[in-house]
């Protein structure tokens, strides 16, 4: 699905959120805070902006971007030619990276879509350096608040519609919406990070409560 999708994801994410991702975005590498010279790995880095926007805030790291998507990891590379961060394809499920390899992990929009969320956290644990950041940025399931008739709308309707239209690719869409749903709530997210070793485990949330960023250190 997510090859399929590779070439008209990026428009698409600026449409959706009204232009607001790369904000979420770029909090994610605020929140890292500097690695100085360390190294860092942005799993399910797709088209890679969470990696290049690490490389442009903080110059000294040294920046790994990471997908099992090899049409996301090509679009990645075309946008980002000539930047100083490394690609590589690996399954977030089982890392090919020696354990306390990374000084930070970044992940955008990675835990909604594998099978066992707890199974990848405890990998990212595993890969990171004691002491080390993780910060992930996701969607979260509406609050039964004052807006949640407009953005169960916008999920159920909108999103689909503008997958149509923008991706050509209404049910991949579809899919982001019922993932959504069905996705823990920040509260079971954070008591995950917790379950998965990581300590200091805080989130906050964007756009109406739809969107988390959660982090935690090892
Ligand atoms: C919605 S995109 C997010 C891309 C990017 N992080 C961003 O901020 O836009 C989700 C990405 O996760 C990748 N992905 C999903 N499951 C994965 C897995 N098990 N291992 C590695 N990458 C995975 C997909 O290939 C896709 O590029």
């Amino acid at each position: 699905m997510f090859d399929d999708i590779a070439g008209r994801y990026d428009l698409m994410n600026r449409v959706m959120t009204l232009g607001q991702d790369q904000k979420w975005r770029r909090f994610v590498v605020s929140c890292v805070g500097d690695p100085q010279c360390g190294t860092t790995l942005d799993l399910a880095t797709g088209t890679g902006d969470i990696a290049a926007l690490m490389e442009e805030t903080y110059p000294k790291a040294k920046v790994l971007g990471a997908d099992f998507s090899l049409n996301m990891l090509k679009e990645a590379k075309r946008r980002f030619t000539g930047r100083k961060v490394s690609w590589q394809a690996c399954d977030a499920n089982s890392l090919p990276f020696a354990s306390n390899s990374f000084d930070a992990v970044t992940f955008g929009y990675l835990l909604r879509n594998v099978d066992d969320a707890l199974r990848v956290l405890t990998e990212v644990h595993r890969v990171l350096k004691p002491g080390g950041k993780v910060v992930c940025l996701d969607t979260t399931p509406p609050e039964k608040n004052l807006f949640y008739p407009f953005v169960r709308f916008y999920f159920r309707f909108g999103i689909p519609i503008l997958g149509k239209m923008i991706a050509d690719d209404e049910a991949a869409y579809a899919y982001l919406t019922g993932s959504t749903m069905d996705f823990y709530s920040a509260k079971e997210l954070a008591q995950l990070f917790s379950t998965a070793g990581f300590k200091d485990v805080a989130y906050k949330k964007f756009m109406l409560g739809t969107i988390g960023v959660h982090w935690g250190t090892k």
